[in-house]
């Protein structure tokens, strides 16, 4: 079995029934939760981030994606939010906000998801080695 350190998480602190949660140095603060509406996407671009990047919210939940559309240039925080889909301002592509997945054309390749973590109403992006 492998520890949280070993299977690559972050460390955890237990105190009683919650599990307080610490952020490692590869957790990157992107924004609160309340700057997302449901629904909506928030583009964010800094020069510690490897992309620009959309964190969208639908469902109750929050997605970090790749900002731009692997068909072209569009923006996706722009874009449609339903389902778990978002659907590119420019050529109405949709992508599965969990995996990636190009739904429907004319994009063919996926977009890029990165993990995140909510700690405390704010969206940490996790970087892997
Ligand atoms: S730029 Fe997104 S579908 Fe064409």
């Amino acid at each position: 079995m492998l520890t949280d350190d070993q299977a690559g998480h972050p460390p955890r602190q237990h105190e009683g029934k919650s599990t307080v949660l610490t952020l490692g140095p590869s957790e990157i603060y992107l924004c609160d939760t309340t700057d997302v509406s449901e629904g909506e996407g928030l583009r964010i671009e800094r020069p510690e981030l490897p992309e620009p990047i959309a964190v969208i919210s639908s469902e109750g939940q929050y997605f970090a994606v790749s900002d731009t559309c692997s068909h072209a240039d569009a923006s996706l925080a722009e874009g449609f939010v339903e389902n778990c889909q978002v659907e590119c301002p420019m050529h109405f592509a949709k992508f599965d906000l969990t995996t990636g997945r190009a739904c429907s054309l004319p994009a063919i390749f996926p977009i890029k998801t990165y993990p995140i973590q909510i700690v405390d109403q704010k969206i940490h992006l996790t970087l892997s080695d």
